[in-house]
């Protein structure tokens, strides 16, 4: 009991955010080289799979290491267990990414310094939001010119909505970034600019911000301005509160330089000592689940398919909950209604794959899927049968009528395109009082459709057609009690309702939905397909 406390308390779990090129893969390179992953920095993945086009999807699937959807790695620093939940570049796969933090205790979300807040990483934010888990920044490439750090600060909070805590204040930026302050020790750290990319040490020279040393190294003026910038954040920045931090709303704000290696070290130490171990999770009755108990519990949060052509296996994802996991332990599967062995339970390394002899609340594993887990599924002790709370439906941004140009391959369209949901790859609708023989793909991003279509032919035989929508925006009701059939809606409005059965509205533009709104008395409409 000791050491499973021991080993659940230890552990950390969180997931990387940003838009693309503001320097996840940079910071998760970095970060496994601390923990002595990599020898060398550099090797995560090729930097070209986020520019792919459906081709190199396919290609990437062949070696599906962990480039292409998020996926999850683990190693050891400084006595953690720590395990970083990958996400996709593309903002095509960007549903994925926002079921992955589902799935994470905390976030780090990375923001280039010349740039500030993207779209990406406001949408990203939105739904670390949703569930009040802590979000730490780094603000990235000090090393090349950036914005005003007092500027920054403002952008995030307006932006986003959260108040900022910066943990160190930056010297210069571009060609004279000189280092950084860290507020909790009061002392600089210089930058070198020798660069080391590919090592776990950084040299620099630490010491008291009036140490007389300093001045000369980071020269007069810089001295000066540091100095009245320290006093203006004490005076007029906001307080330090842990709680605040816990709740998501106040992100403690790190200034680094992924590249050069330059504050990782110390912001990854801070973050361990300030986020929590893995949080409790609560059950569909509301009801929260010990993490620290005896029994084994986990939950589906994402499934990836054909991670070997060959075989056309699939691996679903589980994030442990509670308790230990032991290989080829049986688990109670809720959903399916049935015991299961877990065979060949898999964590993942940089590009490596290990089986796994046991893990801990915390951990993520992949299990090999026979095609019987959704997103979202639960799995206990045969003794315990519950079900976590599921996991939200995001909204997706295109729509089309899907159909198999070959009416005889209905069966085989039906049963691929309902896998490929199940693996919430898409979303799909059928419109009100018709059957499935009219059916609506929702997805985030484009190439999801193409990737869908590539699927079906190859993996169910199934050619389709794709009629593209014009819709933009899906909202679900959550009215209880709505009169489906005297719902007042303009002519471009459409009503549909998922796999689950839940209703929903398409709409074609934002002023459709306040139109809607306006309409109809006591609707309720959200931009999250509600869990249950
Ligand atoms: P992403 O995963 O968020 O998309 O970003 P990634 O780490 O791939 O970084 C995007 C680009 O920004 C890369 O350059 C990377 O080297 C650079 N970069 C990341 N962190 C820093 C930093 O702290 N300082 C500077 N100056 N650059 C940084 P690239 O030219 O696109 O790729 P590469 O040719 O360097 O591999």
């Amino acid at each position: 009991m000791e050491d499973l406390r021991k080993e659940i308390e230890r552990r950390r779990t969180f997931a990387i955010i940003s838009h693309p090129d503001a320097g996840k893969t940079t910071l998760t390179e970095k970060l496994l080289l601390y923990g002595g992953a990599i020898r060398l920095a550099g090797s995560v993945k090729s930097r070209k799979s986020k520019n792919y086009a459906v081709s190199d999807w396919m290609e990437i699937e062949k070696q599906r290491g962990i480039s292409v959807t998020s996926s999850v790695m683990q190693f050891n620093y400084d006595g953690y267990v720590i395990n970083i939940l990958d996400t996709p570049g593309h903002q095509d796969f960007s549903e994925d990414t926002y079921r992955t933090l589902m799935a994470a205790d905390s976030a780090v979300m990375v923001v280039d310094a010349a740039k500030g807040v993207e779209d990406q990483t406001r949408k990203l934010f939105h739904v670390c939001s949703l569930r009040n888990i802590p979000i730490f920044t780094i603000v990235n490439k000090m090393d090349r010119e950036a914005r005003d750090p007092f500027e920054l600060m403002e952008d995030i909070e307006n932006e986003l909505g959260i108040k900022t805590y910066p943990m160190n204040w930056p010297i210069g930026s571009g060609k004279d970034f000189k280092g950084v302050y860290e507020r909790e020790s009061s002392s600089i750290q210089v930058f070198s600019s020798a660069g080391t990319h590919g090592s776990s040490t950084v040299a620099s020279v630490k010491g008291s911000v009036d140490d007389p040393v300093f001045k000369d190294l980071i020269g007069d003026s810089y001295h000066e301005e540091l100095k009245e910038n320290i006093e203006l954040l004490d005076i007029a920045g906001n307080e330090f509160d842990m709680g605040e931090v816990l709740k998501g709303n106040l992100s403690p704000v790190f200034f680094a330089s992924a590249l050069t290696n330059f504050g990782i070290e110390p912001f990854l130490k801070s973050f361990l000592e300030l986020t929590s171990p893995p949080l409790p999770r609560a059950t569909s009755e509301g009801e929260e689940i010990d993490v620290f108990s005896d029994d084994f519990s986990a939950f589906v949060f994402k499934i990836q398919a054909n991670m070997n052509p060959q075989h056309r296996d699939r691996i679903a994802f589980i994030r442990i909950c509670s308790g230990k996991f032991k290989k080829g332990m049986e688990v109670y599967h809720y959903q399916g209604k049935n015991k299961i062995k877990l065979s060949q339970p898999q964590q993942f390394l940089a590009q490596d794959r290990e089986v796994v002899e046991e893990a801990y609340a915390g951990d993520i594993i992949g299990v090999f899927d026979p095609g019987i887990y959704a997103i979202g599924d639960t799995l206990t002790e045969p003794k315990n049968k519950f079900k976590f709370e599921g996991i939200p439906a995001f909204a997706p941004e295109h729509f089309a009528r899907v159909r198999p140009m070959d009416t005889i391959k209905r069966k085989q369209f039906v049963k691929g395109i309902t896998q490929v949901a199940q693996e919430g790859a898409i979303q799909v609708y059928k419109e009100h009082h018709i059957g499935m023989e009219e059916i609506i793909v929702g997805v985030v991003g484009t190439l999801q459709m193409d990737v869908l279509e590539f699927r079906l032919k190859n993996e169910y035989g199934v050619d389709i057609k794709i009629d593209h929508l014009p819709y933009r925006f899906v909202r679900w009701i959550e009215t209880a009690d709505v009169d489906l059939d005297n719902i007042d809606i303009t002519s471009d409005t459409k009503l549909v309702t998922d796999l689950r059965g839940r209703n929903i509205l398409l709409f074609q533009n934002e002023w459709g939905i306040s139109w809607v709104l306006n309409h109809n008395d006591n609707l309720t409409l959200t931009d999250v397909g509600k869990v249950d």
